[in-house]
């Protein structure tokens, strides 16, 4: 693609903080809306612009301006493309909002995607970094994905086991494909296993159901449950900006989860299946001090602390500075590193 010949969809000088959930200033040179798959293969070849790819913006950090060709996910299309005993396989395009899709197939009564309900982002961010909530991960569901690979311009099909899923992490992200704009997510299909099960160990949601008098919830009822917690723990982005959790939850070896629970008896330790153990980093950043502290224009939220806010007017500098000072008294304090969750643009 050489400038001065931009298709009519590519847009110069593009504002950002509104296409972020944290509202941070910032210019793209290039932005691309990408409402159809062939849009892609026009743009694809190796030199031009640096390519980055952006969903819904809710889980990015704008450093500053993008110096380069931002591709924005806009496909759109939900459709139930087959079904036998075991499953319904949905397709979606990567621009669809992910909480409407997961509100749309409970309304069509094919359950399985519940307690993934009122994720902020799209479909197609939905792999990259795994999303999960309330004991249940994309990949759980997830069968395959199209997307375009922006050297060649050609489609590549990437099944589960491609996709290297594994806690907030995928091939995509191990690659650096969404960094890079290597790779561009298109459609997603997912499969929804007929023999459902309620999935409600999670504490807080086993709470709230609790709390509702519902013994036997339906999907529609843990997603109205999921709903509630989250509305109650999570600032809506249209009313204090934010990109969700800031950290990782640290993985650690078991025996670094037995000195901390010997220190502290109370803190909340997650067994894996590996024998690790995961700690909460909401509660290591509010042992530190940092739940509802600000620096700058930005803190760490009052109900959630693993929550980093824009209280108004901040940049990308100051998310850097709180994130490197939240980092450094949780290192001295407990010895654990915590790394940061969204992208870094
Ligand atoms: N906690 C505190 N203080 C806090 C926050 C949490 O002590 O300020 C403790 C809680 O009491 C609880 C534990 O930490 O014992 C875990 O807290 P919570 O259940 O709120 O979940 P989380 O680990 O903070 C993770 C995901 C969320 C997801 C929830 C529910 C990550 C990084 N975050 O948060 O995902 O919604 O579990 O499954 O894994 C996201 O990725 O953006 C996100 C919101």
């Amino acid at each position: 693609m050489a400038d001065g010949q931009l298709p009519d969809f590519v847009l110069r000088d593009v504002e950002l903080s509104a296409r972020t959930t944290l509202a941070l200033p910032g210019r793209a040179t290039l932005l691309a809306e990408i409402t159809a798959a062939d849009q892609l293969a026009q743009l694809a070849g190796s030199g031009g612009p640096r390519r980055c790819i952006l969903g819904d913006g809710s889980n990015v950090v704008l450093s500053g301006d993008f110096d380069g060709l931002l591709l924005h996910m806009a496909i759109s299309g939900r459709e139930l493309i087959g079904e036998d005993d075991q499953a319904w396989y949905v397709r979606a395009g990567a621009g669809e909002n992910w909480h409407q899709l997961v509100t749309w197939t409970l309304e069509q009564g094919w359950p399985g995607l519940e307690n993934l309900a009122w994720i902020p982002g799209t479909v197609g961010a939905a792999p990259i970094q795994n999303i999960g909530a309330y004991g249940l991960e994309v990949a759980d569901r997830f069968l395959s994905l199209e997307a375009c690979d922006m050297l060649t311009g050609k489609t590549r099909r990437l099944d589960r086991a491609a996709c290297r899923f594994a806690y907030r992490d995928s091939v995509f992200k191990q690659q650096g494909w969404h960094l890079d704009g290597r790779l561009a997510i298109t459609r997603v299909t997912f499969r929804l296993p007929k023999a459902w099960q309620a999935l409600t160990g999670y504490a807080d949601l086993a709470a709230e159901l609790a709390r509702q008098q519902i013994a036997r919830p339906s999907a529609r009822e843990i997603a109205a449950a999921v709903i509630a917690v989250r509305s109650r723990k999570l600032p809506d982005p249209a009313v204090l900006p934010n990109a969700g959790s800031f950290f990782h939850n640290p993985v650690v070896d078991a025996a670094v989860g037995e000195r901390l629970a010997s220190a502290y008896p109370k803190v909340p330790r997650y067994l894996q299946a590996d024998g690790r153990v995961k700690l909460a980093a909401g509660w290591l950043i509010e042992q530190s001090g940092w739940k509802g502290r600000d620096l700058g224009r930005v803190g760490m939220y009052e109900k959630q602390a693993l929550v980093l806010v824009n209280r108004g007017g901040a940049r990308g500098e100051e998310v850097v500075a709180l994130m490197k000072a939240v980092q450094a008294d949780v290192r001295e304090r407990f010895g654990i590193e915590l790394f940061p969750e969204p992208v870094f643009l």
